[in-house]
């Protein structure tokens, strides 16, 4: 299976990193190939709604690494969302790049699994309901099935969600995709 995860966090060894990393260790023992696309350290336009990318030569108007994330995303089985909870949502970095998934919106609908982890400060997953309802109503709009989420509460540093079951929750995760 082709997996493509995305993650939002510019802490490269933050607490969603460790999540990233442990996914991707249980995915690729399943023999599953990784494409990882770090919004943080990437060029990514915010979508202007332009509607070029809908018009009569199809395209959108900015050529960043979304260039190098496409042909990855419409060819994946399996899209994995990761990211810090910031006020109570998704990171911006990551919901940049879901913006601009709707130049390829006609490709990038059905026959797709979704996955989001997040982690997050508060020890309430209450916290994180905006971010799993986008993802619910996006997953349906595609038509991709939820294969499943992790929900990193109590989570502010690495040194935390190491001492938590959540990485853990991650490499099953991956592994059994
Ligand atoms: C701008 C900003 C906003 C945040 N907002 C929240 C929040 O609403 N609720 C929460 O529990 N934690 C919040 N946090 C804490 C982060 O979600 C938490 O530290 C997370 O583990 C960071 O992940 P990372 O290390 O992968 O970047 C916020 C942190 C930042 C920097």
């Amino acid at each position: 299976m082709k997996v493509v995860i995305i993650t939002g966090s510019a802490h490269k060894n933050g607490t969603t990193a460790c999540l990233t990393e442990q996914f991707i260790k249980g995915a690729e023992e399943a023999g599953h190939e990784i494409f990882r696309f770090d919004a943080a350290s990437k060029d990514v336009h915010p979508c202007i709604a332009c509607e070029k990318c809908h018009g009569e030569s199809p395209a959108c108007v900015f050529k960043d690494d979304m260039q190098e994330l496409n042909p990855h995303l419409i060819e994946a089985d399996a899209v994995v969302l990761v990211s810090p909870i910031y006020y109570y949502d998704i990171n911006a970095q990551l919901k940049a790049v879901i913006d601009r998934f709707y130049a390829n919106d006609a490709v990038l609908h059905g026959g797709r699994k979704a996955v989001l982890m997040v982690a997050m400060a508060d020890n309430n997953a209450e916290t994180a309901r905006g971010a799993l309802a986008s993802f619910k109503g996006m997953t349906k709009y595609l038509e991709w099935d939820i294969a499943g989420t992790v929900v990193g509460v109590n989570c502010m540093t690495a040194e935390a969600i190491r001492c938590t079951d959540y990485p853990k929750q991650a490499y099953e995760l991956g592994k059994s995709l």
